[in-house]
């Protein structure tokens, strides 16, 4: 194997980043660019009567006021990766949730757009009270958007035959997404085509999604996004303030930039949505699960929903033969939900891994070894042979590294000084997929490289990642070869999402590279004279910058030989991958594994939570870069921690505000929450993608809420359904 691929190399945008030379969407600016200050709603339910904005119009520096009265009349945009598009804003005169646009300034400076915003007086008409309770009669369980259910068996002819049955319901907080770089967007119209600069995800879809909505063609769309400051799924959507940005440049004829508040981040960009979830899982006295029901409702807006898959691994989750699952919402006058790392799963996870752990000391059993009893040795939906699965190995490594031998079985013995301690346990089964991704390669005279893609690198590290691939496929030096991504102009790409983007890009590179290869193969073939006449792709290796051929090394031609022969400056060759195709499938795609070890220290008189140490390891195939892949657990594990034990996005009950959206009342993990992190990597390539790697965007954010909660549970003896686990609810 390549040196360049496994331990792996430093981030190739880190100096750019440090230095400020990287170009966030906040960066980007025009000689004559304005600025657009949003007005929102003050209501979360009913109509607007009048909104006058004589004064705001009149303020030092405005250029226009948009409100639904003159905004322009749009198309609904098309699905995304995870759910129905938000709907476009500005549209009619209804209020549905609190935030809410009702008006979009812009001047000549960010000071000047934000006062006059201050200016424009809005007139409500309150209709019925904002729907903001669960439990409230008026909303109507309905199912999301896609059916996500699963059945095997028979569930209540399992539970019939249980030694023990556990039934319990478990919710989940609303949680915002924080990510550092304030999602901000840049429009700029150039005659009839536009350019848009946004905090993207997905500069495909985000490039799609405009055009439709605003029934011009994809070409005429150029969406820009080479930096992204983290955002962990708020960004797959096109959010509003886009569409208001791009309605701004329209009004003033110049380019507009806006940026989101903090605040206004809680309602803008998506939040993983609440979630009451019942589980009942009947368990023989020797272990065996024989019926597990996993029945999820997850909070929803009432004018998008998004989806929630929060039951969805449970049924591949454990050998079980009696399973059913499902998702439901409730529509209520909340702002949009959208994607948080590991959406739903995060939240599906913590009941599932909970309940196993709630039986698993009914029975007196070991948690480790109740998990090891169950253990799924093919896909227990399918039947089919997992494509690669080291769960086993996670959890052996796991409790070597973490010591889980030392663990007293009985809850509450083990403590130092006043701090009780408590290990916690939990699995993880990913589910992941891969998708067509297309990529260009292009070899210059100067025996340099560049490969393009229209993806994104939120801070993932996907930029490191592929010009790692393209450097080992090509043979040439990591400095020879630059991979550039952020732009719609490229060939296509899927999401940086759903822990996908690495698999579907990396064979895209693969094959990019493979048919550069190809045509400067074609052009030797061409050539008398060329040592590689007559030779196959599969004949030759490319390393030290030349083609040669694998059985005598001696044998081949450089790069910048081939070109300069044919008297070209550079070579270009495009490829699309696929994925190998789900029918006739001999192996189940098993995507990535886990298993994570938390000790919990909780201070006996205060009740405060630490999350002292964590051992997480994980089967996803193939690691490319360690460091980075490592970079991806942490990252996770800590945003795990604050799902754990500190993140609520609260609502006011009666107005329907977000009562702590900034960043002083919404707790998120600081330097003194975090643990002693170790992170091992175990498993072998997944045959099912030619990288042989599995995504792990997301798995390490997933499993620790409901190990922190075991670790509570060992610690204290107390069994909390409900995160975040605040020091108030075990007082
Ligand atoms: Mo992620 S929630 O797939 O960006």
């Amino acid at each position: 194997m390549s040196p360049l691929i496994g331990p792996g190399v430093d981030r190739v945008d880190g100096p750019a980043k440090v230095r400020g030379a990287a170009t966030y969407p906040t960066d980007v600016t025009y000689p004559d660019l304005a600025h657009a200050a949003l007005v929102r709603s003050t209501i979360a339910s009913g109509r607007l009567i009048a909104i006058d904005d004589a004064d705001a119009r009149a303020a030092s520096g405005v250029l226009a006021v948009i409100t639904h009265e003159t905004a322009a009349k749009v198309k609904a945009a098309p699905f995304g990766l995870l759910g129905p598009a938000p709907p476009p804003p500005l549209q009619d005169d209804r209020i549905h949730h609190h935030g809410q646009y009702v008006a979009v300034v812009v001047a000549e400076t960010p000071h000047e757009a934000s006062m006059a915003a201050g200016l424009v007086k809005v007139e409500y008409e309150r209709g019925d009270p904002p729907l903001l309770d669960f439990d409230d009669p008026r909303s109507e369980l309905e199912p999301t958007p896609w059916d996500t259910a699963t059945r095997r068996g028979d569930v209540d002819a399992g539970l019939a035959e249980a030694a023990v049955v556990h039934e319990a319901t478990y919710t989940t907080a609303d949680n915002t997404n924080n990510p550092l770089g304030l999602f901000a967007t840049v429009a700029a119209w150039e005659g009839d085509t536009l350019t848009v600069h946004d905090a993207t995800q997905w500069p495909a879809y985000a490039q799609a999604t405009i055009a439709e909505v605003l029934g011009i063609a994809p070409t005429a769309v150029r969406v820009r996004a080479p930096y992204v400051g983290g955002a962990f799924g708020a960004g797959l959507f096109v959010w509003q303030h886009v569409i208001l940005a791009v309605f701004a440049s329209r009004a003033v004829g110049r380019p507009v930039k806006l940026v989101l508040s903090r605040p206004q981040m809680f309602t803008g960009v998506g939040h993983r949505p609440s979630s009451v979830q019942t589980i009942r899982m009947g368990v023989r006295r020797d272990g065996e699960l024989v019926a597990i029901e996993h029945v999820s409702t997850n909070s929803a807006a009432l004018d998008h929903a998004s989806i929630e898959p929060i039951s969805g691994a449970t049924a591949r989750s454990y050998s079980c033969a009696n399973v059913a699952t499902s998702d439901r919402q409730r529509r209520l006058n909340i702002a949009f939900p959208g994607s948080m790392r590991g959406p739903g799963h995060a939240q599906g996870n913590f009941a599932l891994e909970s309940a196993i752990d709630e039986l698993a000391y009914e029975l007196g059993f070991d948690p480790l070894e109740m998990r090891l009893r169950n253990f799924a040795e093919v896909h227990p939906q399918s039947g089919l042979p997992w494509s690669s699965n080291a769960l086993r190995e996670c959890y052996a490594v796991g409790a070597d590294r973490f010591g889980w031998s030392n663990r007293n079985p009985e809850v509450g013995s083990m403590r130092d000084g006043h701090w009780k301690i408590g290990y916690g346990l939990a699995a993880v089964s990913w589910s992941w997929w891969q998708v067509r991704c297309q990529a260009r390669a292009t070899i210059t005279r100067d025996g340099h490289a560049e490969v393009r893609s229209a993806a994104s690198d939120p801070g993932t590290g996907t930029r490191t990642v592929m010009r790692q691939l393209a450097a080992e496929r090509l043979g040439l030096p990591l400095d020879h070869v630059r991979f550039e991504l952020g732009d719609s102009d490229m060939p296509w790409s899927p999401a940086s999402g759903g822990s996908s983007l690495t698999a579907s890009l990396g064979n895209a590179v693969h094959a990019a590279c493979n048919a550069l290869l190809q045509q400067l193969l074609d052009l030797a073939g061409d050539d008398d004279r060329s040592p590689l006449r007559g030779y196959a792709l599969h004949d030759v290796v490319a390393t030290s910058g030349r083609i040669q051929l694998r059985t005598d090394p001696r044998c081949g031609e450089h790069y910048t030989d081939i070109l300069a022969c044919h008297q070209l400056n550079e070579l270009t060759a495009e490829a699309e991958a696929t994925p190998p195709s789900e029918e006739d499938a001999e192996l189940a795609r098993s995507g990535p594994f886990a298993a994570k070890f938390v000790e919990v220290r909780v201070d006996e008189d205060l009740g405060l939570i630490h999350a002292a140490r964590v051992t997480t390891v994980v089967d996803a195939g193939r690691i490319l870069n360690e460091k980075t892949a490592r970079s991806q657990i942490l990252g996770g594990t800590i945003g795990g921690i604050g799902q754990a034990l500190l993140e609520e996005t609260v609502t006011d009950a009666g107005t329907g505000r977000i009562v702590n959206a900034t960043l002083g009342d919404y707790l998120i993990p600081v330097n003194a929450d975090t643990p002693d992190n170790d992170v091992v990597f175990v498993g072998e390539p997944d045959p099912l993608t030619p990288l042989g790697a599995k995504g792990l965007g997301e798995i390490g954010l997933v499993g620790i809420a409901a190990a922190i909660a075991n670790g509570v549970h060992h610690a204290t003896g107390r069994r909390i359904r409900s995160i975040p686990i605040t020091l108030d609810k075990l007082l």
